[in-house]
């Protein structure tokens, strides 16, 4: 049974290491942030990811999950090395790189001997993996150190909020290797995957790499299209969601990620499109595809305030509530949220907003400090709604499916119900006096 280590505790980070120790390998967790070290220790899991504490809890119990902010040390425990660390967006769309390649420079410090292989687990633009296995054959070579290894491109494509399920049910396994050796390692690693019949797919480094992006892109684009359909059916009179779920009875076209919204947000579509589309640039191959999606991700949400503003009128002096801040229900993540970007502009417009979201106060109130103008953050749905001239449901928390109705029309001053995730039924919510309004319909 192989030895792991994953470097990084961030949600794939962490997810990766527990899962694999409940997989049954002795899994060593790094991170270089001491504070979370010590508190995933004892148990303390710093993301809101639905079984995690748990399956850490268990995992630490038994021994195989260890936490370290000791790289030496993780890098000589380990078979297998995972890089999980961030790759934050930079200001021209392109990959921040530092953490991942500081992370590469120690594990080529510190192997000394045996066969290893690393694998980049982070999402990575084409071409590191194979710049990371240059560097660390360089810097062995230097040391005279006899070390064997190989780079692996193992992308992840777990969902915040159902990662657990996602790692542990995947629809494949992508596996980026150059040796059979390699090869075998992780066949090993996800021998679990492997016997509940998962397809493992193999290929060069830079096709595993591409892999990642493609399939994002066009989970993006996807999203971006039924979008600019809602746009349209709004204006000729049609139903998004009857178009919706026609298309998706095509077999060609599938069901998923066609529900029209205020916008895709989070730490991935946002962030490997405008990375996908800079290495388009970079190459001289402009991805012009991926390019009109993220305009017309950026226009949805613009789209929302200049649809709840057409409404209610000129937003100076008027009150809204914001229902749902995260970037989708079950996470506190609100990194590029929807939410927030409509909520800026709706307070640049000069409205007074109060806001709620179950999981995402806390971030929430951080990154919107520098927002000028009235926001308040409230203790529930109901408070939020109070003498407000309009509700705004952005993300689909499941408590926010079942409103009780007669309530919300006590408390506002008057019934605007804008309802960007289409939750509720547009007939009904006119029958019962509210302004509704939804997304394509
Ligand atoms: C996504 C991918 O699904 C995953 O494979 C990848 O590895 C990381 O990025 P995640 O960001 O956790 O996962 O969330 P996901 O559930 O895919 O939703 C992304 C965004 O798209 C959310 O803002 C969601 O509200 C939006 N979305 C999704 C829509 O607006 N409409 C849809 O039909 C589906």
């Amino acid at each position: 049974m192989y030895k792991i280590t994953v470097v990084g505790t961030g949600y794939v980070g962490l997810v990766t290491g527990t899962c694999l120790a409940d997989f049954g390998m002795e899994t060593m967790c790094v991170d270089t942030n001491a504070a979370r070290i010590d508190a995933l220790q004892n148990g303390v899991v710093p993301i809101y990811e639905p079984g995690l504490s748990e399956m850490v809890i268990r995992n630490v119990h038994y021994r195989r999950l260890r936490f370290t902010t000791d790289i030496a040390e993780a890098v000589r425990f380990a078979d297998v090395i995972f890089i999980a660390v961030g790759t934050p967006q930079m200001e021209d769309g392109s990959v921040n790189m530092s953490y991942v390649t500081t992370v590469a420079e120690q594990i080529a410090e510190h192997l000394d001997e045996g066969y290893k292989v690393i694998v980049t687990k982070s999402t990575v633009p084409i071409g590191t993996s194979r710049r990371i296995k240059e560097m660390i054959a360089g810097r062995l070579h230097e040391r005279g150190a006899s070390a064997r290894f190989d780079v692996v491109s193992n992308p992840e494509f777990l969902r915040e909020g159902t990662a657990v399920y996602d790692f542990t049910h995947p629809d494949k396994v992508v596996i980026g290797a150059e040796s059979e050796e390699a090869r075998e390692m992780m066949k090993q690693v996800y021998r679990v995957l492997f016997l509940n019949e998962t397809p493992f797919i193999h290929t060069a480094l830079e096709s595993a790499e591409m892999i990642k992006y493609a399939n994002n892109a066009f989970l993006a684009m996807k999203i971006s299209f039924i979008n600019e359909i809602s746009g349209l059916c709004e204006a000729v009179g049609a139903d998004v969601q009857q178009v919706a779920y026609a298309i998706g009875k095509d077999g060609r076209i599938g069901p998923k990620f066609l529900h029209a919204g205020p916008g895709y947000g989070g730490s991935c579509f946002p962030k490997d499109t405008h990375a996908l589309a800079h290495i388009g640039r970079m190459h001289d191959t402009p991805m012009r595809l991926v390019e009109a999606a993220i305009g017309v991700n950026d226009h949805q949400q613009q789209r929302m305030v200049s649809k709840i503003e057409r409404a209610v009128g000129p937003l100076g002096g008027k009150r809204l509530a914001v229902l749902g801040l995260t970037f989708k229900p079950k996470t506190d993540d609100i990194r590029s949220a929807p939410a927030l970007t409509i909520i800026r502009e709706l307070a640049a417009r000069g409205a007074a907003l109060q806001l709620f979201d179950p999981a995402g106060m806390e971030p929430a109130r951080k990154e919107l400090e520098d927002v000028r103008g009235s926001i308040e953050f409230c203790d529930d749905e109901y408070s939020a709604v109070q003498d407000c001239d309009g509700v705004i449901i952005v993300t689909e928390w499941h408590q926010f499916r079942n409103l009780d109705l007669d309530r919300l029309q006590g408390l506002l001053r008057s019934p605007f119900f804008f309802d960007l995730r289409n939750i509720y039924d547009k007939e009904r919510m006119l029958q019962l006096g509210f302004q509704y309004y939804g997304v394509g319909v």
